[in-house]
């Protein structure tokens, strides 16, 4: 089973990905985390996607293609995929990569979150530094440990109000154009994110063919 997660940002791919990996052994790929631990890592790569995402916009195609494909061929599990493809170019280049590794994509599955509930849903946003666990918080009472394993507590620096509403103007322009990719293909499914994280998982579980 391979996934493709779509959604606006914020809308729970990566909530998400990681109860899709759990329940079905899965491979999590984020081209965000990917991105991510290049800049964690001080490489002058990472410097270059640093400026890139924390302004909001998209790294070039060809960077995430070439990044994609090791990742792919180190696996022989599924995978869900978590922000990628992101263009028209990448969905192209990710149905090439699979079919060179004689895989398929098996379902798009598209996370659908009202535009009004984005902000402040990626405001209020914290990631675990020692777990990775994704957390919403209350911003009025004050949390810098993990609940889960009292690691430290960060904010993403693409995360502000600004930035955000920025993304989702890439995602726009950008992303939605990948939708209609995947429509024509018949493997393409909608679940409601706007409900509670687990009501999610059971709609996409339900959706699974
Ligand atoms: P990426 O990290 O992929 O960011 P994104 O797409 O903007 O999405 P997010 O990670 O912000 O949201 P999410 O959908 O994962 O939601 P989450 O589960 O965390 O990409 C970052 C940047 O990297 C891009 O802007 C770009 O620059 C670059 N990039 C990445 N991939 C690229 C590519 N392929 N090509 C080019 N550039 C690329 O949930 C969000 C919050 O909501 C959390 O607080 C969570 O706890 C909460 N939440 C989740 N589900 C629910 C729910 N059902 N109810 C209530 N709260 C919920
Ligand atoms: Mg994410």
């Amino acid at each position: 089973m391979n996934i493709v997660l779509m959604g606006c940002p914020g809308a729970g791919k990566g909530t998400q990905s990681v109860k899709l990996q759990q329940e079905f052994n899965l491979h999590h790929i984020s081209t965000g985390d990917v991105l991510r631990a290049e800049i964690a890592s001080g490489s002058v790569l990472g410097k270059q996607i640093a400026a890139i995402i924390d302004k909001g916009n998209l790294v070039p195609d060809e960077m995430i293609i070439s990044m994609l494909e090791n990742i792919i061929k180190s696996t022989t599990k599924g995978i869900v995929f978590d922000g990628f493809p992101r263009t028209v170019k990448q969905a192209e280049a990710l149905d090439a990569m699979m079919r060179r590794l004689d895989r398929s994509i098996t379902q798009v599955v598209m996370i659908d979150l009202p535009e009004k509930e984005v902000v402040t849903r990626i405001c209020s946003r914290r990631q675990c530094k020692q777990c990775g666990e994704i957390l919403h918080v209350d911003l009025s009472v004050p949390l810098s440990k993990c609940p889960a394993c009292g690691g430290e507590l960060y904010a993403r620096p693409d995360d502000t109000p600004e930035r955000a509403r920025h993304r989702l103007d890439v995602y726009h322009q950008d992303t939605l154009p990948v939708k209609k990719y995947y429509q024509t293909g018949g493997k393409y499914v909608e679940v409601n994110g706007n409900q509670t994280p687990e009501k999610v998982f059971e709609d996409i579980q339900k959706s699974l063919k």
